[in-house]
Protein backbone atom coordinates (compact mmCIF):
# COMPACT_ATOMS: atom_id res chain seq x y z
CA UNK A 1 0.00 0.00 0.00
CA UNK A 2 1.24 3.65 -0.91
CA UNK A 3 1.72 5.67 2.31
CA UNK A 4 2.08 8.35 -0.23
CA UNK A 5 -0.89 11.37 0.91
CA UNK A 6 -2.76 14.42 -0.92
CA UNK A 7 -2.31 17.50 0.56
CA UNK A 8 -4.38 20.92 -0.89
CA UNK A 9 -2.23 23.16 0.79
CA UNK A 10 -4.71 26.65 0.83
CA UNK A 11 -1.97 29.49 -0.12
CA UNK A 12 0.14 26.92 -1.77
CA UNK A 13 1.70 29.90 -3.76
CA UNK A 14 2.82 32.01 -0.84
CA UNK A 15 5.59 32.12 1.49
CA UNK A 16 5.13 29.28 3.96
CA UNK A 17 2.82 27.86 1.48
CA UNK A 18 5.20 27.17 -1.75
CA UNK A 19 7.73 26.03 1.08
CA UNK A 20 5.40 23.18 1.83
CA UNK A 21 4.67 22.33 -1.23
CA UNK A 22 7.85 21.45 -1.52
CA UNK A 23 8.04 19.48 1.05
CA UNK A 24 5.39 17.80 0.49
CA UNK A 25 6.82 17.02 -3.18
CA UNK A 26 10.12 15.78 -1.88
CA UNK A 27 8.24 13.22 0.25
CA UNK A 28 6.94 11.60 -2.61
CA UNK A 29 3.35 13.29 -1.90
CA UNK A 30 0.96 15.20 -3.78
CA UNK A 31 0.16 18.86 -3.23
CA UNK A 32 -2.75 20.31 -4.52
CA UNK A 33 -1.27 24.36 -4.81
CA UNK A 34 -4.69 25.96 -3.95
CA UNK A 35 -4.81 29.91 -3.83
CA UNK A 36 -7.64 32.55 -5.23
CA UNK A 37 -5.52 33.31 -8.41
CA UNK A 38 -5.52 28.99 -9.04
CA UNK A 39 -9.34 29.83 -8.84
CA UNK A 40 -9.55 28.08 -5.18
CA UNK A 41 -11.19 30.65 -3.42
CA UNK A 42 -11.01 29.84 0.77
CA UNK A 43 -13.39 33.13 1.28
CA UNK A 44 -15.85 32.67 -1.22
CA UNK A 45 -15.87 28.78 -1.82
CA UNK A 46 -14.98 28.87 -5.19
CA UNK A 47 -13.30 25.15 -6.91
CA UNK A 48 -13.22 23.96 -2.92
CA UNK A 49 -14.76 20.66 -3.54
CA UNK A 50 -12.88 20.67 -6.72
CA UNK A 51 -9.45 20.51 -5.17
CA UNK A 52 -10.91 19.07 -1.53
CA UNK A 53 -11.65 15.74 -3.26
CA UNK A 54 -10.12 12.90 -2.27
CA UNK A 55 -7.16 15.03 -0.08
CA UNK A 56 -5.97 13.35 2.83
CA UNK A 57 -5.31 16.59 4.46
CA UNK A 58 -5.85 20.22 4.10
CA UNK A 59 -2.65 22.67 5.22
CA UNK A 60 -4.23 26.62 5.63
CA UNK A 61 -1.60 29.18 5.14
CA UNK A 62 -3.68 31.72 3.28
CA UNK A 63 -3.38 35.00 4.40
CA UNK A 64 -4.84 39.03 3.56
CA UNK A 65 -3.58 42.14 5.15
CA UNK A 66 -6.21 44.61 7.08
CA UNK A 67 -6.58 46.69 9.91
CA UNK A 68 -9.87 46.72 10.23
CA UNK A 69 -10.86 43.61 12.84
CA UNK A 70 -14.38 43.00 11.41
CA UNK A 71 -12.82 42.67 7.74
CA UNK A 72 -9.99 40.32 9.09
CA UNK A 73 -12.25 38.43 11.43
CA UNK A 74 -14.75 38.11 8.67
CA UNK A 75 -11.98 36.86 5.95
CA UNK A 76 -10.49 34.36 8.82
CA UNK A 77 -13.75 32.92 10.17
CA UNK A 78 -15.32 32.82 6.68
CA UNK A 79 -12.42 30.97 4.94
CA UNK A 80 -11.97 28.69 7.70
CA UNK A 81 -15.77 27.68 8.04
CA UNK A 82 -15.46 26.94 4.05
CA UNK A 83 -12.64 25.10 4.74
CA UNK A 84 -13.61 22.73 7.05
CA UNK A 85 -17.19 22.11 6.16
CA UNK A 86 -15.95 21.25 2.63
CA UNK A 87 -13.17 19.13 3.80
CA UNK A 88 -15.85 17.19 6.23
CA UNK A 89 -17.94 17.17 3.03
CA UNK A 90 -15.08 15.17 0.98
CA UNK A 91 -14.09 13.29 3.25
CA UNK A 92 -10.93 15.13 4.29
CA UNK A 93 -9.25 13.62 7.51
CA UNK A 94 -7.05 16.22 8.52
CA UNK A 95 -7.50 20.32 8.92
CA UNK A 96 -4.33 21.99 9.67
CA UNK A 97 -4.14 25.61 9.90
CA UNK A 98 -0.99 28.17 11.14
CA UNK A 99 -1.73 30.49 13.72
CA UNK A 100 0.12 32.80 16.21
CA UNK A 101 1.62 32.16 19.29
CA UNK A 102 -0.26 33.61 21.79
CA UNK A 103 -2.85 34.73 19.65
CA UNK A 104 -5.61 35.00 22.04
CA UNK A 105 -3.71 36.97 24.62
CA UNK A 106 -2.65 39.70 21.76
CA UNK A 107 -6.64 40.13 20.31
CA UNK A 108 -6.23 44.10 20.52
CA UNK A 109 -4.01 44.14 17.58
CA UNK A 110 -7.24 43.39 14.94
CA UNK A 111 -4.80 40.90 12.80
CA UNK A 112 -4.38 38.92 15.90
CA UNK A 113 -8.40 38.91 16.75
CA UNK A 114 -8.55 37.64 13.17
CA UNK A 115 -6.35 34.75 13.69
CA UNK A 116 -8.10 34.12 17.03
CA UNK A 117 -11.50 33.76 15.13
CA UNK A 118 -10.18 31.05 12.28
CA UNK A 119 -8.92 29.20 15.43
CA UNK A 120 -12.64 29.31 17.05
CA UNK A 121 -13.93 28.77 13.88
CA UNK A 122 -11.96 25.52 13.25
CA UNK A 123 -11.88 24.20 16.79
CA UNK A 124 -15.65 24.55 16.56
CA UNK A 125 -16.09 23.00 13.28
CA UNK A 126 -16.31 18.81 13.88
CA UNK A 127 -13.42 18.21 11.82
CA UNK A 128 -10.41 16.96 13.05
CA UNK A 129 -7.72 19.67 13.31
CA UNK A 130 -4.69 20.49 14.44
CA UNK A 131 -4.21 24.33 15.31
CA UNK A 132 -0.17 25.36 15.01
CA UNK A 133 0.77 28.31 16.71
CA UNK A 134 4.13 29.88 15.28
CA UNK A 135 6.32 32.73 16.14
CA UNK A 136 7.04 35.41 14.13
CA UNK A 137 9.15 34.63 10.95
CA UNK A 138 12.73 35.81 10.43
CA UNK A 139 10.79 36.58 6.80
CA UNK A 140 9.16 38.91 8.81
CA UNK A 141 11.40 41.00 11.26
CA UNK A 142 11.90 43.90 8.44
CA UNK A 143 8.35 44.77 8.36
CA UNK A 144 8.59 44.64 12.40
CA UNK A 145 11.91 47.06 12.19
CA UNK A 146 10.00 49.37 9.89
CA UNK A 147 6.99 49.34 12.12
CA UNK A 148 9.23 50.39 14.98
CA UNK A 149 11.02 52.95 12.98
CA UNK A 150 10.84 56.77 13.92
CA UNK A 151 13.47 59.65 13.60
CA UNK A 152 16.19 57.30 12.68
CA UNK A 153 15.83 55.11 15.74
CA UNK A 154 14.56 51.64 15.83
CA UNK A 155 12.34 51.35 19.13
CA UNK A 156 10.95 47.92 20.02
CA UNK A 157 9.06 47.27 22.95
CA UNK A 158 11.11 45.85 26.15
CA UNK A 159 10.06 42.06 24.90
CA UNK A 160 11.40 38.46 24.56
CA UNK A 161 11.34 37.55 21.26
CA UNK A 162 11.85 33.80 19.62
CA UNK A 163 11.70 33.90 15.28
CA UNK A 164 11.51 31.32 13.31
CA UNK A 165 12.33 30.76 9.80
CA UNK A 166 9.91 30.06 6.80
CA UNK A 167 11.64 26.78 6.30
CA UNK A 168 11.33 25.42 9.64
CA UNK A 169 7.39 26.72 9.82
CA UNK A 170 6.75 24.94 6.26
CA UNK A 171 8.68 21.71 7.69
CA UNK A 172 6.67 21.00 10.91
CA UNK A 173 2.93 22.23 9.17
CA UNK A 174 3.79 19.27 6.43
CA UNK A 175 5.29 17.03 9.96
CA UNK A 176 1.99 17.37 11.51
CA UNK A 177 -0.47 17.31 8.41
CA UNK A 178 0.83 14.06 7.76
CA UNK A 179 0.03 12.56 11.20
CA UNK A 180 -2.93 12.27 13.15
CA UNK A 181 -4.92 15.13 14.13
CA UNK A 182 -4.19 16.93 17.61
CA UNK A 183 -7.99 18.47 18.01
CA UNK A 184 -5.76 20.95 19.40
CA UNK A 185 -2.94 23.21 19.20
CA UNK A 186 1.07 23.24 19.07
CA UNK A 187 3.47 25.97 19.51
CA UNK A 188 6.76 26.38 17.40
CA UNK A 189 9.47 28.39 17.80
CA UNK A 190 13.04 29.54 16.69
CA UNK A 191 15.83 28.27 18.14
CA UNK A 192 16.42 31.13 20.32
CA UNK A 193 14.85 33.22 23.26
CA UNK A 194 16.19 36.70 23.82
CA UNK A 195 15.30 40.52 23.96
CA UNK A 196 13.68 41.25 20.82
CA UNK A 197 15.64 44.48 21.00
CA UNK A 198 18.96 41.82 20.33
CA UNK A 199 17.16 40.58 17.11
CA UNK A 200 17.00 43.74 15.78
CA UNK A 201 20.49 44.54 16.23
CA UNK A 202 21.57 41.04 15.26
CA UNK A 203 19.49 41.88 11.48
CA UNK A 204 20.23 45.48 11.35
CA UNK A 205 23.91 44.81 11.81
CA UNK A 206 23.84 42.34 8.92
CA UNK A 207 22.02 44.48 6.39
CA UNK A 208 25.11 47.07 7.30
CA UNK A 209 22.08 49.33 9.04
CA UNK A 210 23.81 51.78 11.45
CA UNK A 211 20.16 52.93 12.37
CA UNK A 212 20.90 52.79 16.63
CA UNK A 213 18.00 50.30 18.56
CA UNK A 214 16.51 50.98 22.27
CA UNK A 215 14.22 48.93 23.76
CA UNK A 216 11.48 50.62 26.11
CA UNK A 217 8.42 49.29 28.24
CA UNK A 218 5.06 50.27 27.33
CA UNK A 219 5.23 50.29 23.85
CA UNK A 220 2.40 47.70 22.08
CA UNK A 221 2.27 44.96 19.54
CA UNK A 222 0.28 47.05 16.90
CA UNK A 223 -2.40 47.65 18.81
CA UNK A 224 -2.18 45.35 21.30
CA UNK A 225 -0.58 45.58 24.73
CA UNK A 226 2.70 43.44 25.88
CA UNK A 227 3.98 42.41 28.30
CA UNK A 228 7.64 40.12 28.57
CA UNK A 229 6.58 36.66 27.24
CA UNK A 230 3.45 38.17 25.05
CA UNK A 231 5.40 36.95 21.67
CA UNK A 232 7.05 33.87 22.91
CA UNK A 233 5.46 30.37 23.89
CA UNK A 234 4.52 29.86 27.82
CA UNK A 235 5.14 26.39 27.37
CA UNK A 236 6.21 23.51 25.44
CA UNK A 237 6.64 23.75 22.16
CA UNK A 238 8.75 22.19 18.86
CA UNK A 239 11.35 24.29 18.24
CA UNK A 240 12.77 25.22 14.62
CA UNK A 241 16.57 24.88 13.72
CA UNK A 242 17.42 27.78 11.67
CA UNK A 243 19.04 30.56 13.97
CA UNK A 244 18.29 34.35 12.10
CA UNK A 245 22.30 34.65 11.96
CA UNK A 246 22.27 31.26 10.01
CA UNK A 247 19.25 32.57 8.03
CA UNK A 248 20.89 36.08 7.57
CA UNK A 249 23.72 34.49 6.08
CA UNK A 250 22.14 32.32 3.53
N1 LIG B 1 4.37 36.71 9.43
C1 LIG B 1 4.59 36.02 10.52
O1 LIG B 1 5.58 36.26 11.24
C2 LIG B 1 3.62 34.94 10.93
C3 LIG B 1 3.84 34.26 12.15
C4 LIG B 1 2.99 33.18 12.47
C5 LIG B 1 1.97 32.83 11.61
N2 LIG B 1 1.77 33.52 10.43
C6 LIG B 1 0.72 33.08 9.53
O2 LIG B 1 1.30 32.46 8.40
C7 LIG B 1 0.28 32.35 7.39
C8 LIG B 1 0.93 32.38 6.01
O3 LIG B 1 1.62 33.60 5.85
P1 LIG B 1 2.49 33.87 4.54
O4 LIG B 1 3.43 34.98 4.91
O5 LIG B 1 3.00 32.60 3.99
O6 LIG B 1 1.37 34.45 3.56
P2 LIG B 1 1.56 35.05 2.09
O7 LIG B 1 2.96 34.88 1.59
O8 LIG B 1 0.97 36.42 2.11
O9 LIG B 1 0.65 34.09 1.21
C9 LIG B 1 -0.73 34.10 1.33
C10 LIG B 1 -1.31 33.04 0.42
O10 LIG B 1 -2.74 33.02 0.63
C11 LIG B 1 -3.36 32.96 -0.64
N3 LIG B 1 -4.73 33.49 -0.47
C12 LIG B 1 -5.12 34.73 -0.12
N4 LIG B 1 -6.45 34.81 -0.08
C13 LIG B 1 -6.92 33.57 -0.40
C14 LIG B 1 -8.22 33.03 -0.54
N5 LIG B 1 -9.33 33.76 -0.35
N6 LIG B 1 -8.33 31.72 -0.90
C15 LIG B 1 -7.23 30.96 -1.14
N7 LIG B 1 -5.98 31.43 -1.02
C16 LIG B 1 -5.83 32.73 -0.65
C17 LIG B 1 -2.45 33.78 -1.55
O11 LIG B 1 -2.62 33.49 -2.92
P3 LIG B 1 -3.70 34.27 -3.86
O12 LIG B 1 -3.38 35.71 -3.73
O13 LIG B 1 -3.53 33.69 -5.23
O14 LIG B 1 -5.03 33.92 -3.29
C18 LIG B 1 -1.09 33.28 -1.08
O15 LIG B 1 -0.79 32.04 -1.68
C19 LIG B 1 -0.72 33.46 7.70
O16 LIG B 1 -1.97 32.87 8.00
C20 LIG B 1 -0.15 34.16 8.93
O17 LIG B 1 -1.16 34.52 9.83
C21 LIG B 1 2.58 34.56 10.09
Amino acid sequence: MSMSKKVVVIGGTGLIGSKAVKRLQDGGHEAVIASSRNGVNAYTGEGLVEALTGADAVIDVSNMMSFDTAVITDFFATSSRNLTTAGRAAGVRHHVVLSIVNADGLAANPYMAGKLAQEEAVAASGQAYSIVRATQFHEFIETLIDAYSADGTVTVPDIDFQPIAAADVASALVEVALGAPKNGTIDLAGPERAAFQSFARTYLDARGDPRPTRAETGIDYFGAPVVTGSLVPGGAFTKGRVTLADWLRT
